[in-house]
């Protein structure tokens, strides 16, 4: 905006005009004057003004018909008109009829500039929101999916391949990632859009329960159980039934699981007769499931039953820009909600939110978003208004960078640093760790076995605090302190596991 905004003024007597065009310029603003309304709408096509300030008698075109049609053509410029002593009929009439404001005659000078640094606010702002809106455009996103990343672009075509068959899904992924919303989305594509969509967290639902929650019980079958009920196989009949957080799914019922998948049928609790039903199924989990099969604490034969397709949902420090969209998207929803006109991001906090790891996925964006935008002042989220641990985060230095130029590193040095990095990117998930490196599981162990890493079993991979502060040791340019971080950090992960066993070659969405 220039001064206090670029001004239009359109008046057929010329004394007005000057008086107005030099008192206004005295106040930051600055003016064109044009005598007719036909002159406005030409030139507004060539020049962008913020706001146009029109007389309401004009000679040709009407003041009136000029709100008109700005309103029609230009509805991102803001119309302030003057009216004449006493004709409130009129100045209603040109609200009617798209006006922003009126300013009655006689008026002095700073009222009119009130109204209009006035309007040329306003304009700002629904330029701003209509740029978010644009923000959210039809490209940005797959149904309830934003992102334009590679990685989730790799998602959408998997969701879109596997929509049209009824193959049972494992969707994957970090927790706060989304994968509920893909399971989602894959019902929504799917030709079962118009059944139910059953949902169920397997790890908020004890064992006993959990049977006949999924199998349905008979009346009598248990103390409660006063009348008979279906469960959720049959309840989702005609649609899909989700099961999220497979992984936690008690030893004891995989066995009743995997029966009632391979014969298409489920016994309630109880019962003597089963029952056919007819869902898709999808499961979610954040865990390695190899592993868990690996080490005896999830079935084989269940999980090949459940990994039809393997859906991956990469994590978000892994979807490059997608983090800057998703706030955008997240500042403009929480604005909204709580009724402020946030409407972006400073620079500055872009290059934070770009810098920092997301542990938490885009659960923890939103969150971190939500919090700011109820803690701002202002109408652009600044880095104060971000968590301190998002403020602190620098970005961390490519794992292959030494800090010293001098310094020749022996390709297998480099290969070292970059295997435990990786390692640490995804948090000590050796299955994933060797598919992103393109490496089976057999050659991703020898590898860190010749490191020294990967013996010491006592501690439990999913709690392992991988996370061992990578973000802020790249502040600190130390090198050696970096390493010795990633090298630990991982043989404290390495953990639980370590049958070589199935390699974790690229398998997904490849139906078996
Ligand atoms: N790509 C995305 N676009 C928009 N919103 C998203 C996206 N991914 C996740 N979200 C939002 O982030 C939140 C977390 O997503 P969701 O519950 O699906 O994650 P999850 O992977 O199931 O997490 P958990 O493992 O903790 O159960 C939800 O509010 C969801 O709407
Ligand atoms: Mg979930």
């Amino acid at each position: 905006m220039n001064g206090h905004g670029h001004i239009l003024v359109i008046d057929d007597d010329a004394s007005q005009c000057e008086l107005l065009e030099l008192e206004l310029h005295k106040r930051g603003f600055s003016i064109v004057t044009r005598p007719r309304a036909e002159d406005a709408l030409e030139l507004l096509e060539m020049e962008d003004f913020d706001v146009v300030v029109a007389d309401i008698q004009l000679q040709g075109m009407s003041g009136l018909d000029l709100c008109r049609r700005i309103a029609h053509d230009r509805p991102d410029v803001a119309v302030v008109v003057i009216t004449g002593f006493g004709s409130m009929e009129t100045a209603i009439g040109a609200i009617r009829a798209g006006a922003y404001d009126f300013i009655t005659k006689p008026f002095g000078i700073d009222a009119l500039a009130l109204a209009l640094e006035r309007a040329a606010k306003h304009r700002a702002l629904r330029r701003e929101v209509s740029r978010l809106r644009r923000v959210a455009r039809e490209s940005d996103r797959f149904g309830e999916l934003l992102g334009t990343s590679p990685a989730m672009r790799k998602v959408y075509d998997l969701i879109e391949r596997v929509s049209e068959t009824d193959a049972s899904v494992l969707v994957t992924g970090e927790s706060g990632t989304g994968k509920e919303l893909v399971a989602r989305s894959i019902h929504d594509r799917s030709r079962r859009k118009h059944g139910p969509f059953v949902a169920i967290n397997c790890a908020a639902v004890a064992e006993n329960l959990l049977e006949s929650e999924l199998f349905g019980h008979v009346k009598g079958a248990f103390t409660d159980a006063r009348q008979g009920r279906s469960g959720l196989f049959v309840e989702a009949n005609g649609g899909t039934l989700f099961l999220d957080e497979i992984g936690e799914l008690p030893l004891g019922l995989q066995p009743k699981l995997l029966r009632a998948l391979q014969e298409r049928k489920v016994r309630p609790v109880g019962g003597t007769s089963e029952l056919g039903f007819d869902a898709r199924l999808i499961t979610a989990t954040n865990k390695d499931l190899e592993s868990a099969v690996e080490e005896g604490r999830f079935r084989g034969d269940l999980f090949y039953r459940i990994d039809v397709v393997h859906v991956p949902v990469p994590p978000l420090r892994a979807r490059g820009t997608d983090v800057l969209l998703l706030a955008q998207h997240f500042a403009q929803s929480f604005s909204a909600n709580f009724a402020k006109t946030v409407s972006g991001l400073s620079p500055a906090v872009g290059e934070k939110l770009l810098a920092y790891s997301w542990p938490g996925n885009v659960r923890e964006l939103a969150n971190a978003i939500e919090r700011a935008v109820a803690l701002t002042r202002s109408e652009t989220l600044m880095v104060e208004d971000l968590p301190e641990k998002i403020r602190s985060s620098e970005k961390a230095p490519i794992a292959v960078s030494t800090f010293d130029p001098m310094e020749l590193v022996p390709l297998e040095e480099i290969e070292r640093r970059y295997i435990l990095r990786v390692l640490e990117t995804v948090r000590g998930n050796r299955t994933a760790a060797a598919h992103a490196l393109g490496l089976d599981r057999k050659t991703l162990y020898r590898k860190l076995k010749s490191y020294g890493v990967g013996d010491d079993r006592s501690a439990d991979a999913a709690h392992a605090p991988l996370h061992a502060e990578p973000a802020r040791e790249g502040a600190t340019r130390d090198a050696p302190a970096r390493e010795g971080a990633a090298r630990d950090a991982p043989a404290r992960e390495g953990a639980a596991r370590d049958a070589p066993a199935r390699d974790g070659s690229s398998r997904e969405g490849m139906p078996r």
